[in-house]
């Protein structure tokens, strides 16, 4: 019976609330005694009438100062059940994210209401693509981690330091077994089965989930994430797994004149096929894009889940910082700092664009327009849209 302890503050205050409520129903009630038997000696008992409303006001004077401060993010942490067990007396990362302690934290707090803000309106301003789908299924939130130690939902969002965010995911969670990400290889950062994800838990557990944990992502200026994919799937020679799925495909349907040779092996798609595959309106009529090309919009669903928190690759270390000090960790955990040099810049991405047509161009920025103006990317300047 341990869990029935109480051992935040909440829970703390929650009972001391319900013997504020019971001490003060036997006084009201003693009082109301008292106040009939008075009245009645009066010979004026019939206006006895007005002391139900006075008592009832005295109840929700009780309810007001304590339950309602309290108990909503107490209710929601379910009181008897297991999860109580590890965040003793600390404020979640929902409470640090609004409510901020130290003042020096305002200013980071209004640049992610900021962005928080610019999500909804654009959400708000593209309804009619935005919420084309009304309700989600756990089948959509296969890219949202969760960490219930300390309460956090991270929606992984490939090509944008995910393979990091996921080696400090598996720290966060992992209960002592590991204690610096990098000690983690790459490869098994990516077993699915290493991260809990949000669609293996019951309705219930999701919604009490998505209500108390903070949310976030990371995003990226949305062509050059999209090089970044191009270049790591098609341009290294080592993976053929992706050469093989899509490559072929890629060069059948795009390549007038393909050799029998790419045909089989798929392995020299050019930018300028990569791009007419993403715009020819059969791609994802066939099957969704996959996840290294997919909008983000696709992945995370930011107009039907509400994230807490937009982190960018261009302040990736800051806001991952930022995150990792809501969680209350950032005194021993911090985003791995890391070589950056075959990264894909703008420079790199302005020159893939180059040799595409200003027509294809204005298609693939259509396909990918929301995920521009929900996360605040302007135009790219060496774009020609018709
Ligand atoms: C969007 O970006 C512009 C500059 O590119 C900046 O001035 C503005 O504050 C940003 N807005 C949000 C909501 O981040
Ligand atoms: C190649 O791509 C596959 C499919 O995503 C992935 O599982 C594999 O780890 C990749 N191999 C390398 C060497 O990156
Ligand atoms: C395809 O190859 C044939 C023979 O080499 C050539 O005559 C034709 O012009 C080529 N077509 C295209 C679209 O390149
Ligand atoms: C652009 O096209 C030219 C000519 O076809 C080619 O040599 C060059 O490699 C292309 N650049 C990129 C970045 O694909």
């Amino acid at each position: 019976m341990s869990s029935l302890i109480p051992v935040t503050q909440e829970e703390f205050c929650y009972l001391l609330s319900l013997l504020s409520l019971s001490l003060s129903l036997s006084l009201s009630l003693g009082v109301l005694g008292f106040e009939l038997r008075t009245l009645c000696l009066l010979g004026r008992c019939s206006t006895t009438s007005a002391l139900p409303p006075a008592l009832l006001s005295i109840l929700f004077f009780y309810v007001d100062t304590c339950f309602q401060r309290w108990t909503p993010t107490f209710m929601r942490r379910n009181p008897f059940g297991v999860d109580i067990c590890c965040r003793k007396g600390s404020r979640s990362p929902l409470q640090e994210l609004y409510n901020p302690i130290q003042l020096e934290l305002s200013n980071t707090a209004v640049l992610h209401q900021m962005r928080r803000d610019q999500v909804t309106d654009t959400c708000r301003a593209n309804s009619a693509t935005s919420r084309k789908r009304r309700v989600l299924t756990p089948n959509d939130l296969k890219h949202l981690v969760v960490d219930e130690d300390h309460e956090l939902i991270y929606c992984y969002v490939p090509k944008v330091a995910c393979t990091n965010w996921k080696r400090l995911m598996m720290v966060l969670t992992g209960r002592g077994k590991y204690s610096d990400p990098m000690e983690i290889p790459a490869n098994e950062a990516h077993v699915s089965t290493n991260l809990k994800t949000l669609n293996q838990y019951s309705i219930p557990e999701i919604n009490h989930r998505l209500k108390s944990y903070m949310k976030f992502l990371f995003v990226r200026e949305p062509f050059e994430r999209l090089v970044s994919a191009y270049r790591n799937k098609f341009t290294q020679k080592y993976n053929t797994s992706f050469h093989k799925r899509y490559g072929t495909k890629i060069i059948k349907r795009q390549r007038k004149n393909a050799t029998q040779e790419a045909l089989r092996k798929g392995d020299d798609v050019k930018f300028e096929e990569f791009v007419a595959y993403l715009i020819d309106p059969h791609t994802q009529r066939e099957e969704p894009f996959n996840e290294h090309w997919q909008t983000v919009y696709s992945l995370c669903h930011p107009c039907h889940i509400r994230y807490d928190l937009v982190g960018k690759y261009e302040t990736l270390e800051e806001d991952s910082n930022y995150v990792l000090q809501l969680a209350g960790v950032s005194s021993y955990l911090k985003f791995p700092t890391y070589a950056k040099s075959t990264r894909t810049t703008d420079e790199m991405t302005t020159e893939f664009f180059q040799n595409i047509s200003s027509e294809h161009q204005t298609q693939l920025y259509e396909v990918y327009k929301l995920d521009f103006l929900m996360f605040n990317y302007s135009v790219p300047s060496y774009l020609k849209l018709e």
